[in-house]
């Protein structure tokens, strides 16, 4: 197996907010990072912006929600590096804030579930035959406390008042994604987890959120890093096992 320094890894939406800040911190450690973002431009700055700070990061054109763009970029990674060791599945949108179970568009709940679970798991698929052939992996899905089941039927949730039933049945579909991934990789050294990063500042967490994308990076970074032995089949917040 190869040292942790030639690994590489993909962060999917690192163009900005939490994607980036996760992506910078893996290339601190020596890595390899892709940012993955759908919009050239955009990933192609953020890649010279963490370039221009000595780090190790490429770009790869990534859009979550588009199967053929997935295909492309499995292709890519494939034929440029010929591995990859670590996958973040970070990109994802919130677009129902007003929206309540009994009201919710399908064609709503579609196009979150496209991007925040589905494309997840097209990524995995695609990746998982390249981690398997250097018995390598950590996939790392970037969850929230709001798809937690446990956390949904809890009246005295912080998030109570907070709707969006698209959103949070994707990010409970993204654990059950985690879940059943992380059992299937368990013989292969992939270790599959998810990762609720708080109430962060970003355009999707709003002004109002306590913590900035730098601030919530330790958990998403360790769960990349997993040393074999790590946990797999886990949902964590601030390095501690979260209700499913
Ligand atoms: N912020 C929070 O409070 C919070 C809490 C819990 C979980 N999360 C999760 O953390 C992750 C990152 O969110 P964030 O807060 O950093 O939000 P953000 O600043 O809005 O960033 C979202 C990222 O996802 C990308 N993206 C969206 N759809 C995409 C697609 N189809 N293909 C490729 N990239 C796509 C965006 O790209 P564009 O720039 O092209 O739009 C952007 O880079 C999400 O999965 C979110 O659900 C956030």
């Amino acid at each position: 197996m190869r040292s942790a320094k030639q690994r590489v890894a993909l962060v999917s939406g690192a163009n900005r907010g939490i994607g980036l800040a996760i992506a910078e911190q893996l290339a601190r450690k020596g890595l390899k990072v892709i940012i993955g973002a759908r919009n050239e431009r955009s990933g192609l700055e953020a890649q010279k912006r963490l370039v221009t700070r000595g780090l190790d990061v490429y770009f790869t054109l990534l859009d979550v929600a588009d199967t053929a763009s997935i295909m492309a970029a499995v292709g890519r990674v494939s034929d440029t590096f010929g591995r990859l060791d670590i996958l973040v599945n970070n990109a994802g949108i919130m677009i129902d804030h007003k929206t309540t179970i009994l009201d919710l568009p399908l064609d709503l709940l579609q196009s979150t579930l496209a991007t925040n679970a589905l494309g997840p798991l097209l990524l995995s698929q695609g990746f998982v035959p390249l981690m398997c052939k250097h018995q390598y992996g950590r996939i790392v899905n970037i969850s929230s406390s709001l798809g937690s089941l446990s956390d949904i039927v809890d009246p005295a949730s912080d998030y109570t008042r907070l709707r969006s039933p698209a959103y949070r049945l994707s990010k409970t579909f993204l654990n059950g994604i985690t879940a059943l991934l992380a059992r299937e990789l368990r013989e292969q050294n992939i270790l599959v987890n998810a990762v609720c990063p708080g109430w962060v500042r970003t355009n999707l967490g709003g002004p109002e959120a306590p913590v900035l994308p730098e601030q919530v990076t330790k958990t998403p970074v360790w769960l990349a890093t997993l040393p074999d032995d790590g946990p797999t089949g886990g949902f964590f917040r601030e390095q501690q096992p979260i209700p499913w």
